[in-house]
């Protein structure tokens, strides 16, 4: 596990492998953010960054080595750019390049608390199925040169944690991760911080009533979870729901997918893995503020006992569906997720969800859409994601589409007939069952949850953990001060 520390040291004479240093493009070419570089390089640290074609944009990496100029061997020139975003990535993609190091320090300049973290979700990497030769591990001991209190390097580090958490669980092959193990893990992780634990086996769940659960969960040999996780405090005034789409593998039901969208399918848990890292997250912070996590868990197989197509399930609402098409699952657990969680009487729910392939269509793999029943409420989830540099972006419930998830046999179909704008017919199907006068969210990160290509900035290839900490953040707009 990497672990980062503050200290106030000059950078030209800290002892570590390599000096990761801030740059701006300036018009005479790269300039250092910190004093101090230039002369220990008797000046000619920028002209030899030039003659390695770096102009200091922002992410631009260049590595030379200080022949003894500093006590680092090797310096480390990383673009900082000007948005805190930008300097978190920054320092993400310098601790990334640097895999296979021992020690690194950050002379960044600018916010400690985004250096950190983004240093901190830079050092990741997922080995556990390797055998043989391990590829390169993740640097282990990092140094932020800096004034700024240690109470920073401690924030920096549970957030880390809380998005490792969720990147290790997505990367999980559904081998080793199905609703009863996640479960398991949730519980073991989160009683010891203090979180209350409920654990509804499918016994539980068919007599409660949750029939989106179940439906989609009786094709699999592994049967469904509901996980109720409560953090509170007691100076909390405010009761936030987070609810998880915890699809564990969607391989589409009797709906099935094609070979090609299949592969990926194992990340279908990632808003439940967002939920379920959030609190965590939450607890360890000690905020002032009663949050109730809800994971969604069931493997979405086909078999001789899997759901079909125009089977109809009682919601734990009450309310019908049809299920016209066994591969929007998704919304078939949420709903009675969300059902659940307007009993808790919270101030606001929000769900999180890998939803819609439309998501993708609509915003592409790293803007998440945010859809809610009242306009305030999805311009704070947006603008809470955007604090914290997770790209998110408002989208509105036309009215007009509902009446296409109209059922001729049930109270409501979960399938439109047309694809258009099927990231907003989800969500509309989904406010269904958010009780009146309940404020509610939805974030669908169908592309965001998991990145297929290469790696950029503080995330890498596969899990992401996206949506953690936009979770956290809206926790902490809603803690008693
Ligand atoms: N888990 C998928 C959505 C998804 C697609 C997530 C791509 C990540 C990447 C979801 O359960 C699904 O299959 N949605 C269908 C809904 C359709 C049948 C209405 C889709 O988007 O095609
Ligand atoms: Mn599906
Ligand atoms: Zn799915």
């Amino acid at each position: 596990m990497t672990t980062v520390r503050l200290n106030s040291a000059d950078s030209v004479s800290f002892d570590t492998d390599a000096l990761i240093v801030g740059f701006r493009s300036g018009p005479d070419g790269p300039r250092p953010v910190a004093d101090g570089l230039e002369a220990a390089f008797d000046g000619k640290l920028a002209a030899s960054l030039a003659a390695v074609a770096f102009s200091g944009k922002p992410g631009e990496i260049a590595k030379i080595p200080t022949f003894g100029a500093i006590t680092a061997p090797l310096l480390v020139a990383v673009g900082v750019g000007e948005s805190l975003e930008d300097l978190r990535r920054a320092a993400g993609a310098a601790v990334r390049s640097l895999a296979g190091t021992a020690r690194a320090a950050l002379a960044l300049d600018g916010d400690a608390e985004a250096v950190a973290l983004g240093a901190l979700l830079g050092a990741y990497g997922f080995d556990r199925y390797r055998t043989g030769e391990p590829p390169k591990a993740p640097v282990g001991e990092l140094t932020v040169l800096t004034d700024a209190d240690q109470a920073v390097a401690e924030r920096a580090t549970v957030l880390a944690d809380s998005v490792k958490l969720v990147r290790d669980l997505v990367n999980t092959p559904p081998s080793d991760l199905w609703p009863a193990r996640f479960a398991e893990i949730a519980e073991q992780t989160a009683a010891p911080l203090g979180i209350a634990v409920e654990v509804l086996d499918e016994k539980q769940l068919k007599d409660a009533g949750y029939g989106g659960l179940i439906g989609v969960g009786q094709g699999s040999v592994n049967p469904p979870r509901l996980v109720r996780l409560a953090y509170s405090h007691p100076e909390a005034a405010k009761t936030l729901a987070f609810v998880g789409k915890g699809i564990t593998f969607d391989s589409g039901g009797l709906s099935l997918k094609p070979t090609s969208s299949m592969d990926w399918m194992k990340s279908d848990m990632g808003g439940a893995g967002a939920v379920f890292g959030a609190l965590v997250g939450i607890a360890k912070l000690g905020l002032a503020v009663n949050v109730v996590g809800y994971l969604c868990l069931a493997e979405n197989l086909p078999s001789g006992t899997a759901q079909r197509p125009s089977d109809v399930l009682h919601s734990y609402s009450g309310k019908t569906v049809e299920v016209l098409d066994t591969d929007a699952e998704g919304r078939l657990v949420l709903m009675d997720g969300i059902a659940r969680a307007a009993e808790d009487g919270p101030d606001l729910i929000v769900d999180v969800a890998t939803l819609t392939g439309a998501q993708i269509v609509a915003l592409g793999w790293r803007t998440a859409g945010v859809m809610a029943n009242d306009d305030e409420v999805r311009e704070q989830v947006v603008e809470a994601a955007g604090a914290v540099g997770e790209a998110a972006w408002g989208m509105p419930l036309p009215d007009e589409l509902r009446k296409g998830l109209d059922s001729p046999v049930a109270d409501i179909a979960n399938l439109h007939p047309e694809r258009w704008g099927g990231m907003l017919t989800a969500a509309i199907f989904l406010k269904e069952f958010v009780p009146d006068g309940v404020r509610w969210a939805h974030i669908d990160m169908a592309g965001p949850a998991f990145n297929k290509g290469e790696p950029h900035g503080y995330t890498p290839k596969g899990g992401t953990g996206a949506i953690t900490r936009t979770l956290i953040g809206l926790a902490e707009r809603h803690a008693s001060a």
